[in-house]
């Protein structure tokens, strides 16, 4: 079980990405934060996480009241979870109402780089910024999102949130960390919300201490399933997870395996029938081209010929530390099992009926952005002749593995842990 909120220790990573969050030093003008000379700038971060946990955990801040952030992302569900709801997507504040998207994990957000395109080997790729589609650049403005989302925590406007917070219980903290007149501007006080939350979400929710990271670190041992889902894990030639969900576990550090390389894919996820926008046979999520956010707009340097359409149907992918405590999976959701995501990425070429149905064709993409498909990469590349890249014993491995990656874990072997 994964211990709840963990203790308040900066990483070297969430001390680099709160910096990029504007919030990184002790200076006033960063986050608008009091701060004395004497304190250092982890015990401010400290407080601030303290004050953002509340924030986090606090069911009056949605209308009606009820929901607060921890409803779709729940300790014990690797911080993802969809408000009760069994259909793969989250269920609103609102009786009934369901968004279009599964929560992600809002742990670990120091790894994801801010939102950008990467060219390299003569390929354009789209990479980080929150969400699955990338659209919020920081964690701090990530934060404020849900507040206002009809689909999510449904409160009309900055001003009515803010009200709430100026009434409740941790007001005077709230006061005491951005000043006395706080309250008296809302935008200013909506905004603070939003580096306190990314304060906890940054210094609290990146432990770093899954039975994985304990055998990086020399402390623990892997199973024999658990190394041979591992070793499947990495290789090239076979489930090659690794050659997206990067990781490397001969560095000594966990903080070298992200589990993601934070890049964009059209992975051919099956339709979820059970959103209700779905119902709508024309309606598609295409993550980077919407309906969540405009089309990317291509820097110069990407590789000559490269067209934004190219982008539509792709979905960031997301870090899989924690993986196994989450309810569902992928963009949609559809995926309850994670011996599912690991059958789909071992026989979407070789079975395509099992996932689409008669057609075989994949059922989430438009026709005219078929082509936006990834067939390069292992497994993906693989000819429908040649089998499923796993067999179901090796399924069942690589989910051993992946059971490794959720935090908590107790050592009782080898060196005493790092400070
Ligand atoms: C009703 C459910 C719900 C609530 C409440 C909710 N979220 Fe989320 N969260 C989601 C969903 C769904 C997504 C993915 C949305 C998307 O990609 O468009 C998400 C995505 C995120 C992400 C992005 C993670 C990543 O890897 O990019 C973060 C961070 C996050 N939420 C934090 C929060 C915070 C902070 C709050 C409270 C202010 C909150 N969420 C409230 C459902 C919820
Ligand atoms: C070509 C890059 C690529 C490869 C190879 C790859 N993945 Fe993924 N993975 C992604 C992307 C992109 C997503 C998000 C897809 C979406 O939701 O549309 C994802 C999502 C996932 C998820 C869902 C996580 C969540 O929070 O919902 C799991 C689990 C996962 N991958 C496991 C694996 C495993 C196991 C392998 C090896 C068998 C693997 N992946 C290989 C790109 C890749």
């Amino acid at each position: 079980m994964f211990p709840l909120f963990k203790p308040l220790t900066l990483s070297v990573v969430a001390a680099r990405a709160l910096i990029a969050c504007g919030g990184g030093d002790s200076s006033p003008t960063d986050s608008g934060a009091v701060s004395t000379p004497t304190e250092t700038a982890e015990a401010r971060q400290n407080r601030l996480s303290q004050l953002g946990r509340q924030i986090f955990s606090d069911r009056n801040l949605s209308e009606p009241r009820g929901t607060a952030c921890v409803a779709c992302h729940q300790p014990d569900q690797g911080f993802a979870g969809n408000n009760g709801s069994r259909i793969g997507v989250a269920l609103g504040s609102q009786p009934g109402v369901l968004g279009i998207r599964n929560a992600m994990t809002n742990a670990y957000q120091g790894l994801v780089p801010a939102f950008g395109f990467i060219t390299a080997d003569g390929k354009t790729e789209a990479v980080g910024g929150h969400f699955w589609d990338g659209r919020a650049d920081t964690l701090a403005v990530q934060a404020l999102a849900p507040f206002l989302n009809p689909l999510e925590m449904n409160n009309p406007n900055a001003q009515a949130v803010v009200a709430k917070v100026a009434a409740s219980t941790y007001a005077n903290d709230f006061r005491r960390e951005f000043g006395a007149n706080i309250f008296d501007t809302p935008d200013a006080a909506f905004t603070q919300m939003g580096v306190a939350i990314a304060a906890f979400e940054l210094g609290a929710l990146q432990p770093f201490n899954s039975k994985y990271d304990a055998m990086v670190r020399g402390q623990a041992t892997l199973t024999p399933a658990e190394s041979r889902g591992m070793a499947l894990f990495q290789d090239p030639l076979r489930a090659n997870c690794a050659g997206c969900h990067l990781m490397n576990p001969t560095s000594g550090n966990p903080i070298d395996s992200p589990f993601s390389e934070f890049t964009y894919y059209a992975t051919g996820v099956p339709r979820n029938t059970a959103i209700p926008a779905n119902a709508d046979p024309a309606f598609f999520d295409l993550g980077l081209c919407g309906p969540d956010r405009s089309a990317p707009v291509l820097p110069t340097s990407v590789v000559p010929g490269t067209r934004a359409e190219q982008f539509c149907g792709q979905f960031r992918m997301p870090t899989l530390r924690n993986v196994a405590e989450r309810r569902a999976y992928m963009h949609n959701g559809v995926f309850t099992s994670l011996r599912d995501v690991v059958s789909f990425y071992a026989t979407r070429n070789s079975n395509p009926t099992r996932w689409y149905g008669a057609s075989g064709v994949p059922n989430d993409l438009p026709a005219p952005f078929l082509a936006n498909l990834e067939v390069t990469k292992a497994p993906f590349n693989r000819a429908a002749i040649e089998g499923p890249a796993l067999t179901d014993t090796e399924v069942d491995d690589v989910v051993a593995f992946l059971h490794t990656l959720s935090d908590g874990f107790v050592p009782t072997q080898g060196p005493a842990p790092a400070r």
